[in-house]
């Protein structure tokens, strides 16, 4: 069988160089091109990513970096990784011939384009991909969620649908290789055997140099809000060729701190329904029976979907568990303000940004839409 020959944009980032190792060996697609930024065209993939790829076998090490002025139109699929910036211009010129799975935020919003989870609106949501040929494309543009949304999907999902959900506080403590490259870079640099001691000011700095070593910062840029939003159409409804978003009241905080991977996620659930800790275990249960029978058989799915522990999920040891695509849910508990809390981990760059799409992109080529 031949392959789908596959080019990944941001090959050289945190979520770039995922799509790399979720595409290595992969029974279906097959990468062919590495693109970055200027500063990297011309350079081995190697010699241009600033990250650990000693894992990467020396084939795809010394692939050609290419511009993303120059993105070949005779590829069958194309990965995106960019920064949204750049994937808002660069997205839809690759969209008019081929089809592009993303983890950007470019056009996530837009009424026809769905954000896939398969476990959660994989049914239905790709619908809204024919109705892009709309704007003269030959392809398409899948995006996937923001990292953060995902572990807080994977875990409302099951209780939204089976007992109905009124409110929800979040917090995110998130790691820095969500922040890409660059922050892993500057983490490298800041850390030191010493413990990081707070520093003795005698006044706050107003607008301190971002740290990360011995630190916690509590706004993440533009997270919130996209959060707050995409949770809501990820929920949703397909009905008559639209995504009817899903409804309850929602607030949350995103944090930054100094993990390496996987986002843990605190959340407090009010319910419509009453319910006990054990409904709530047999709700997961449940849709990890579903989720096996629907999208277990393919490349990327994890063996479990979702992973019920009595302890809390902790990022160093849990957040690789199901080759990072499993969820990771702890400390399910009644809460004495909400009705439910429990802590849920998700990896970000694997279920969180690449791996998630590419499993995406593995159900519609199974459905024929690839
Ligand atoms: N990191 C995560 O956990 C995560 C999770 C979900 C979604 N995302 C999304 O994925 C995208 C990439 O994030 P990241 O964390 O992987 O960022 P990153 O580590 O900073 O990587 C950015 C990639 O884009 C390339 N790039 C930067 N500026 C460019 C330009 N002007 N033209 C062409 N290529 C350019 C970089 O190439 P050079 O190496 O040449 O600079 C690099 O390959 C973002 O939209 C982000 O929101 C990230």
């Amino acid at each position: 069988m031949d392959k789908l020959s596959t080019g990944i944009l941001g090959a050289t980032g945190a979520a770039g160089i995922e799509f790399v190792r979720s595409l290595i060996n992969h029974p279906w697609f097959e990468i062919k091109e590495l693109y970055a930024s200027e500063k990297s065209t011309g350079k081995t993939l190697e010699q241009a990513c600033a990250l650990n790829i000693t894992d990467v076998p020396d084939n795809i090490k010394k692939l050609i970096i290419k511009n993303t002025e120059d993105v070949n139109i005779g590829l069958d699929l194309i990965c995106s990784a960019l920064p949204s910036k750049q994937a808002k211009k660069l997205e839809p010129k690759c969209a008019k011939h081929t089809p592009v799975i993303s983890t950007t935020s470019a056009y996530r919003y837009e009424d026809d384009v769905p954000i896939i989870m398969l476990e959660i609106n994989g049914e239905t949501h790709y619908e809204l991909l024919k109705t892009q040929k709309n704007r003269g494309w030959k392809g398409w543009i899948a995006p996937g969620p923001n990292c953060t949304t995902v572990g807080l999907a994977m875990a409302l999902q099951p209780i939204y649908k089976e007992i109905g959900i009124k409110e929800v506080i979040m917090t995110s403590y998130q790691s820095i290789s969500g922040g890409g490259y660059p922050l892993i870079t500057q983490w490298e640099k800041e850390k030191s055997k010493d413990l990081p001691y707070p520093l003795k000011l005698e006044e706050a700095i107003l607008n301190p140099k971002p740290r990360l070593e011995g630190n916690v910062i509590g706004y993440i840029e533009e997270e919130e809000p996209k959060v707050k939003k995409e949770i809501k159409k990820i929920l949703g409804n397909y009905e008559n060729g639209k995504i009817k978003n899903a409804e309850f009241k929602i607030d949350c905080t995103c944090v930054r701190v100094p993990t390496l991977y996987g986002h843990f996620e605190p959340i407090f659930i009010k319910t419509k329904k009453e319910c006990t800790i054990d409904e709530i275990k047999e709700i997961y249960k449940e849709f990890n029976n579903y989720c096996k029978k629907e999208f277990g058989n393919l490349p990327s799915s994890p063996k479990q979907t979702i992973i019920v522990l009595d302890r809390p999920p902790q990022p160093y040891y849990d957040a690789n568990i199901g080759g990072g695509m499993s969820t990771i849910i702890g400390r399910i508990e009644k809460s004495s303000v909400f009705d439910i809390k429990l802590q849920a981990l998700s990896n970000n760059t694997e279920r969180g940004a690449a791996k998630g799409v590419v499993q995406v992109a593995e159900y519609l080529y199974k459905k024929g839409i690839l």
